[in-house]
């Protein structure tokens, strides 16, 4: 089965092939960073008529590139959500108008649950169940996965996600989009110690976060270096305050994923979504992991950031679990993960109606 899979939630034209058996056979991604940069932030209408531009060239392209044609696609996979609304309709539109074209089934993806099968993409791939920490540039979740397609939401970000809080912090200190790649960069020259940044929220239980604090503090910090002069900050305080802000993300989501396993029972986490790129986060849940004897498990590189490959492997996914949908064109801009254990549901449903058809059964018999 090879399942075509379109990724156009953002600023990123995603577009890969999974094949049964293979994995990944072809993969292509198109980034609209340079568009965008101009403005500090992404633009929704030119993101979407980019996509539009992009979407079915690339399909051209990705059949050529694995020596496919229109008739070896057994379905597609597309993000349906959340994202950019525009954005979302020009994937979705795509994907539903070829698949009534090829007559082929065609799938609406979560694009996070599309970051956390990333990682099941990798060689070393984990068994659930496990925690999955989703840190990316919209959200930071917690969620408890005891099977497929299940989630149980265990904490997340009050206010801005991880990915957010970095680029974010990057405007402030003069960095470009997208900042998260910019701050770890140079952190890297920073002086451990120079600077000691809050933790945010770890000093009372709970699995939530809140990383607005954290940005105010490393501003009051930019701004008491810059004095009343306002003075340019040198590249040595930039690399400080970009180390002390990473510490503080990279510690408080350590301490809340230890915290997470301790309160679950669970020994696997795993973590997506593009700031799971972060080099310095990935070490560190290692050691802190390893050291309560659990495993740690992230996607390859290339695929912690948005990408087609993981909206195709999500929907092989789904569709080997049964899934179908409509041909209606709908997208969820909005879309809390939780609505997807739909599969419970109608399973408890189940269970409620052959309950109430042998209690009537039983009241016949009476
Ligand atoms: O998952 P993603 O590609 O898009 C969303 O779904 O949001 O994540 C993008 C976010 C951006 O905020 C970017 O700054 C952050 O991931 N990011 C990183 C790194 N690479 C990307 N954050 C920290 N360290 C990185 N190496
Ligand atoms: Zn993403």
């Amino acid at each position: 089965m090879n399942v075509l899979g379109i990724e156009t939630s953002c600023d990123e034209t995603g577009i890969a092939i999974y094949s049964a058996g293979k994995g990944i056979i072809a993969e292509r991604l198109y980034s609209q960073i340079e568009l965008h940069r101009a403005y500090g932030g992404v633009v929704p209408e030119l993101a979407s008529r980019d996509h539009i531009r992009r979407t079915l060239p690339m399909i051209d392209e990705i059949l050529r590139d694995s020596n496919m044609v229109a008739k070896d696609i057994d379905a597609i996979a597309y993000t349906a959500g959340p994202g950019l609304i525009g954005a979302l309709l020009v994937g979705a539109s795509v994907a539903k108008s070829l698949a009534l074209a090829w007559g082929v089934p065609s799938i609406g993806i979560h694009h996070m649950e599309g970051h956390l099968v990333a990682a099941l993409l990798a060689e070393d791939a984990p068994e659930y169940p496990f925690i999955a920490l989703l840190v990316s540039g919209g959200h930071t979740q917690l969620m408890a996965c005891q099977r497929a397609h299940h989630y149980q939401l265990l904490g997340e970000s009050q206010d801005d996600a991880a990915g957010e809080a970095f680029d974010k912090v990057a405007k402030m200190l003069g960095l470009s989009y997208p900042g998260g790649p910019a701050i770890a960069k140079i952190a890297v020259q920073g002086t451990p110690g120079r600077f000691k940044f809050p933790r945010p929220m770890t000093n009372k239980p709970g699995l939530n976060f809140s990383f607005s604090g954290l940005k105010t503090f490393t501003l009051n910090t930019v701004n008491d270096l810059r004095g009343q002069s306002g003075r340019d900050l040198s590249s040595q305080e930039k690399a400080d305050i970009a180390f002390a802000f990473q510490d503080a993300v990279v510690d408080t989501i350590r301490i809340k994923c230890e915290r997470a396993m301790e309160q679950t029972g669970l020994d696997r986490l795993i973590l997506a979504g593009g700031v799971s790129a972060n080099i310095e986060l990935r070490a560190r849940l290692k050691q802190s992991v390893q050291k309560h004897h659990g495993q740690v498990f992230y996607p390859p590189l290339n695929l912690c950031t948005d990408n087609g490959a993981m909206i195709a492997y999500a929907g092989y996914l789904r569709l080997q679990h049964g899934h179908q949908e409509s041909l209606s064109i709908e997208v969820r801009p909005r879309w809390p993960m939780s609505e997807l254990n739909e599969s419970e549901l109608n399973e408890s449903e189940l269970n409620e109606s052959e309950l109430n058809e042998s209690e009537l059964n039983e009241h016949q018999t009476k």
